[in-house]
């Protein structure tokens, strides 16, 4: 199996690691516009194989489509990332264009590919990456989801001081630092609801510090962060390519639930080899239910943003 990851940025480069390392691809084809950076880090990751014992072969390419050819999976993290004090959502102009071209040649070679869209902002870059390529709505997966419940199980492992694998723990909604909505109720502790052992003021602070978890990462390193995207985004790859079947929160197309439609947003989903199957249903509190409203109105006004400027 051919696995392309597009970008060998930061993100890029680390999913396509995790992914060599996780020993499941035959390939994995990192692709950048920059000459000789995605081919200086497949080469670089190559050299780590005898070491770390895959038997993955990583190749990287300038700009070539063609060799992206017969991929299963194509993950997108073109585009500019964010700066410190920058918003996810001030990167649509300039990543638009980008997201739209890479899309279109990658189903050009790979007419049956599945698409994992990480560039900024997600949600929107995603509903672009479903218009533009014109697959079926289960091919086009937005990766925040997953990124935000592990930053999310993070947090509330620090603060309960428990093991980050031992929490069960979902966020659902936009991928943005007011959009982004940590399901606090619902998370437990190996079964034990978590809110049995946090008073509500640490509560607050926990989905708080989640919601603003890529922005204290972005202040403290200088750019966006890399090894959770890429982490996030190779367990996603890996759940489609062994059709693991794994639950995640991902950013799909709603028709109709959650109470949304037309719009790509957040929600708990399982990742297969059809790409995401079956949206999960769960009962929301009433104030859940009016924030889940409230980031997809504020997704859907990116989204408007496309529109309104011919992209889509
Ligand atoms: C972050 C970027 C990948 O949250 O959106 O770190």
């Amino acid at each position: 199996m051919k696995i392309t990851v597009i970008g060998a940025g930061a993100v890029g480069a680390t999913t396509a690691d995790n992914i060599a390392r996780a020993n499941f691809a035959e390939e994995v084809v990192l692709l950048d516009i920059k000459e000789g950076v995605a081919e200086g880090k497949a080469q670089d990751m190559m050299q780590t194989a005898a070491l770390l014992g895959f038997d993955t072969k990583v190749t990287g390419v300038t700009n070539d489509y063609t060799k992206t050819a017969g991929s299963t999976v194509a993950v997108i993290t073109s585009g500019l990332p964010r700066k410190p004090g920058m918003t996810r959502e001030e990167l649509i102009g300039t990543n638009a264009k980008i997201v739209k071209s890479v899309v279109e040649n990658l189903v050009k070679h790979s007419p049956d590919i599945i698409l994992l869209i990480v560039s900024n902002p997600m949600d929107t870059m995603t509903y672009l990456a479903l218009k533009a390529s014109g697959l079926p709505k289960n091919r086009i997966i937005g990766m925040g989801g997953a990124l935000d419940s592990s930053r999310f199980k993070y947090q509330l492992a620090t603060k309960l001081n428990a093991s980050p694998s031992d929490l069960n723990a979902l966020v659902i909604g936009g991928h943005g630092d007011t959009t982004m909505i940590p399901l606090i109720s619902k998370a437990t502790w190996n079964s034990i609801p978590v809110v049995d052992f946090l008073q509500e003021h640490e509560q607050e602070e926990i989905i708080q510090k989640t919601m603003v978890g890529g922005a204290t990462l972005t202040a403290l390193i200088g750019t966006s962060a890399w090894y959770a995207p890429g982490a996030a985004s190779a367990a996603m790859v890996k759940s489609i390519a062994l059709n693991e079947n794994k639950l995640f929160t991902a950013s799909v197309y709603l028709e109709g639930e959650y109470g949304e439609s037309d719009i790509n947003i957040g929600v708990p989903v399982l990742i297969n080899k059809n790409g995401w199957d079956k949206i999960v249903p769960m009962n929301l509190s009433e104030n859940e239910k009016s924030k889940f409203k409230q980031s997809a109105d504020a997704v859907r006004n990116m989204n408007n943003v496309l529109i309104d400027s011919n992209i889509i």
